[in-house]
């Protein structure tokens, strides 16, 4: 089993309380704050080229629009996906996967690559970016958290990269949690931290699984997490959170 360690907080799209979310821009901030592990989301643009964005359609984050499914990367690569966010990120671009990990890598950072499929293309989109990862990722460096909410999507990363670590995501509560952990062999239960109960975390912490919380930019929430068994907390602000819960024990293993 790979043995990773994965530090109380982690840069949620990067660290997009200061930049554009999953853009090269939001990785460099996050390392500029000392933060040592990223989450970025992966999905494929319509000739299948990995790229790093969230939504299906592209308005919110770029001067485009449309969904992602749909258009051709040449057509994405000449989006802005800075200037929704401020002026002074005008040119940002929509990160290749490719692009993104060789920045997280020469950062010194370690990821959580969210496997985000458009709809109808959660087995493509898990193989192409194992495919890429796999080729680009440093053998010698603790290998990235694979997670995705899809489970077509983490089968499919069992079948590709077996020994690459898998988060389960979950978004609520369900009695069938432990079947499907159980059986993606999930290293980690990756759960919403804003609607969780102290009675849920009890259940999952009985998995004996580090328990990572998205998304949580309040302090006071993140540290009552932690003093309910949570390991690990998703952030915007990667860098507030982390300060303010420097008094729990630093990391976990698995
Ligand atoms: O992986 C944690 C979190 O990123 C999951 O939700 O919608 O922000 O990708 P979302
Ligand atoms: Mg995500």
């Amino acid at each position: 089993m790979s043995k990773l360690i994965i530090p109380k907080v982690i840069g949620h799209r990067g660290a997009c309380a200061y930049a554009p979310e999953n853009t090269l821009a939001s990785l460099h901030t996050a390392a500029d704050l000392g933060i040592e592990w990223v989450e970025i989301d992966v999905k494929l643009t319509r000739d299948s080229v990995p790229i790093i964005f969230h939504d299906e359609e592209l308005n919110r984050c770029t001067n485009g629009s449309g969904r992602v499914a749909e258009t051709d990367f040449k057509t994405i690569a000449e989006l802005d996906a800075g200037l929704w966010f401020g002026d002074s990120f005008m040119g940002e671009k929509i990160p290749t996967l490719e692009d993104a990990l060789n920045v997280i890598i020469d950062r010194g950072m370690n990821v959580n690559l969210e496997i985000k499929p458009c709809p109808g293309r959660e087995v493509e989109t898990a193989e192409v970016m194992l495919d890429f990862s796999t080729r680009i990722w440093p053998d010698d460096q603790p290998p990235p958290l694979i997670s995705s909410f899809s489970h077509v999507s983490l089968e499919t990363a069992i079948d590709v990269m077996p020994e690459w670590p898998r988060g389960l995501l979950i978004d609520e509560f369900t009695p069938d949690w432990r079947k499907f952990a159980k059986h993606f062999d999930a290293h980690t239960l990756d759960i919403n931290g804003n609607t969780v109960t102290q009675e849920q975390i009890e259940a999952y912490l009985d998995y004996a699984k580090p328990i990572l919380a998205y998304t949580i930019n309040d302090p006071a929430r993140a540290k009552l997490l932690m003093s309910w068994g949570v390991s690990s907390i998703f952030s915007d602000c990667p860098d507030v959170i982390r300060d303010e819960i420097e008094q729990f024990h630093w990391g976990v293993q698995t």
